[in-house]
């Protein structure tokens, strides 16, 4: 690894992809910014003596403009890749013409299933109503304006049991994508 942490993390909530990274890859985080004030990842970076960034969108701020205002703190740490670890904003071109290659998404379902929020509980609904036998997660480039779409990184199965409740399906789905994000990112990480 160079001298500069190559990942700066975007998060939104509870951060716990982004603890298996600091866990599991200790160095390689230089900042974490959330478009949420109160999430919990903030104190999680905090906790490990990173720049815990608070960057909530300002009230009529068009989208891109915020995006713009998103490139300038990310760009200062002039991180390698980009990693949306629960980053639950849409990012326009504004930001992702600015890393070309170098966003890296994870969701909590299987390529071209369930894009956007609450893809967990529509996989369990879904598998209530017999349509699906099991579920996923996808880590995956973030090319365009694409909602949960993009290049391949890495994906997994997971299975759905029948007596499942919603809770117990998120902590199997949670458990999946931490293993498989730091290994993804182990694998980034001697590229470098
Ligand atoms: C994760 O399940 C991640 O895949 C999902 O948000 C959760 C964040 O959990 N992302 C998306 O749904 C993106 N569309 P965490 O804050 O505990 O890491």
């Amino acid at each position: 690894m160079k001298d500069t942490p190559p990942f700066v993390v975007l998060i939104s909530g509870n951060g716990s992809n982004l603890q298996a990274i600091l866990d599991a890859l200790p160095g390689s985080v230089s900042a974490v910014i959330s478009n949420q004030p109160q999430a919990y990842g903030l104190v999680r970076a905090q906790q490990a003596g990173l720049p815990a960034i608070a960057l909530p969108r300002l009230p009529e701020e068009p989208r891109r403009a915020y995006d713009t205002r998103l490139v300038e703190q990310v760009a200062a740490y002039q991180p390698a890749y980009v990693i949306l670890a629960g980053w639950m904003r849409l990012l326009t071109m504004n930001f992702l013409g600015q890393f070309p290659g170098r966003v890296i998404n994870l969701h909590p379902a299987l390529p071209g299933t369930f894009p956007g929020t609450h893809a967990i509980e529509r996989a369990y609904q879904a598998f209530q109503r017999g349509e699906i036998s099991h579920t996923g997660i996808m880590i995956h480039l973030v090319p365009d304006e694409g909602v949960d779409n993009g290049p391949l990184l890495a994906t997994a199965e997971v299975p759905i049991y029948p007596d499942d409740a919603l809770e117990t399906l998120e902590e199997r789905i949670h458990t999946a994508e931490h293993a498989l994000l730091v290994q993804t990112l182990q694998k980034i990480l001697a590229t470098l």
